[in-house]
């Protein structure tokens, strides 16, 4: 097995909060986005605030779109600061059209464009099909799936549809296994997977390029904690993949930077797996993860 030094490539820097990286080391050209403007779901922490800083930092304005006004605006300060572009903090329940038809609109008065939009907003949470509610599925449904819709939607008809751009939706690896205690995260982003092809399909003669990044486990963020990363992680279970470690952060921007970009001209439809290989080797055991969650389960009750 190799060791850190004889692994080839260094990683790209990250921090673990929803903080600026430091240092950052350019690995595209500094003005890949430059004067663009991207729409981000969910960009006010984890991955979607690293892809703000990132996009940022390749010259691009944002929007970072959630429910949590008050944790958006903390993160535009933080991302504006570190890198001298704009950035708009809007509140947006990506299960309801009209408040993303009022942020599009708010957008496009603001910034006068839209190039790229990024559906990363989501919800999750380890429980078993046996022990999830109607409305628990059903809602990570209507986030994922119904919120990548509809976002898409508005912003292709008010914007992408006589400008061209392009859309990257974060997805996942879940529904490839079955993987264990995940049938509403896996069957929200398969649907997620499959209307990439078919917006890609109906949408490229109008310029728009739809892509998809699917991550595996990623350190420093909220989907790490909630699916036990740090059990897994502390239990030496990242030596069966084939990287021999979780992802970060800045490596999933840079993923969809890529796709953003135009150095993806020629790419739509397309889902692009950012895991370390981690979805063919790790293990998907039912009962390992029915202990972590009743675990949880009975420390949460205490
Ligand atoms: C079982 C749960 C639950 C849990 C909520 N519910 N949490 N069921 N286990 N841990 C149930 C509730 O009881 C309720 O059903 C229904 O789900 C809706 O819950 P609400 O709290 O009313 O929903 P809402 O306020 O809309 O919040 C949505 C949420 C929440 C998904 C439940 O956790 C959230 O806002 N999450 C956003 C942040 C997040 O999840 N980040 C991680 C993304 S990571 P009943 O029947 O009681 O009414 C990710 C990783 C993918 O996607 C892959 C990694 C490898
Ligand atoms: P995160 O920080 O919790 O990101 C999810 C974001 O979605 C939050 O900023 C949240 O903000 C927003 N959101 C949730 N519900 C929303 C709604 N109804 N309307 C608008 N915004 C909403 O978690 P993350 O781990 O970085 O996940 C980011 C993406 O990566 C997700 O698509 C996830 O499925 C995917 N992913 C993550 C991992 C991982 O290891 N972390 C692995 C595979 C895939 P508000 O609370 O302010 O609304």
């Amino acid at each position: 097995m190799a060791d850190e030094s004889q692994r080839g490539e260094g990683l790209p820097e990250d921090v673990m909060t929803d903080d600026c990286m430091t240092t950052y080391t350019h690995l595209y050209s500094p003005d890949l986005l430059k004067d663009n403007v991207a729409f981000i779901t969910g960009g006010g922490s984890g991955i979607g605030f690293r892809i703000a800083e990132v996009f940022m930092r390749h010259g691009c304005d944002v929007v970072i779109a959630s429910r949590n006004l008050e944790r958006l605006t903390e993160a535009a300060d933080k991302l504006t600061k570190a890198t001298g572009r704009r950035c708009l903090a809007l509140a947006v329940d990506v299960r309801q059209p009209d408040t993303i038809n009022a942020a599009v609109d708010q957008t496009l008065q603001e910034l006068g464009r839209i190039d790229i939009l990024i559906n990363n907003a989501a919800g999750n949470f380890l429980c078993p099909a046996s022990s999830l509610s109607f409305n628990a599925f059903k809602t990570v449904l209507e986030i994922d799936t119904m919120g990548t819709y509809n976002t898409s939607k508005v912003v292709y008809d008010k914007w992408l549809k006589d400008h061209g751009g392009a859309i990257v939706n974060i997805s996942a690896t879940l529904g490839y296994r079955g993987q264990a205690l995940q049938v509403h995260a896996g069957s929200a982003k398969a649907a997620n997977d499959a209307m990439t092809k078919h917006l890609a399909v109906e949408w490229g003669p109008n310029g728009v390029r739809v892509n998809t990044v699917a991550p595996g486990p990623i350190s420093g963020t909220e989907g790490y904690r909630r699916l036990g990363g740090p059990h897994a992680e502390n239990a030496g279970m990242f030596s069966s993949i084939p990287l021999q470690r979780a992802g970060n952060k800045t490596e999933m921007a840079h993923a969809v930077l890529f796709l953003s970009s135009r150095a993806a001209s020629y790419v739509t439809g397309s889902i692009l797996v950012a895991d370390g290989g981690a979805w063919l080797t790790s293990a998907n055991d039912v009962h390992r993860l029915l202990g972590l969650w009743s675990s949880e389960m009975k420390r949460d009750k205490k």
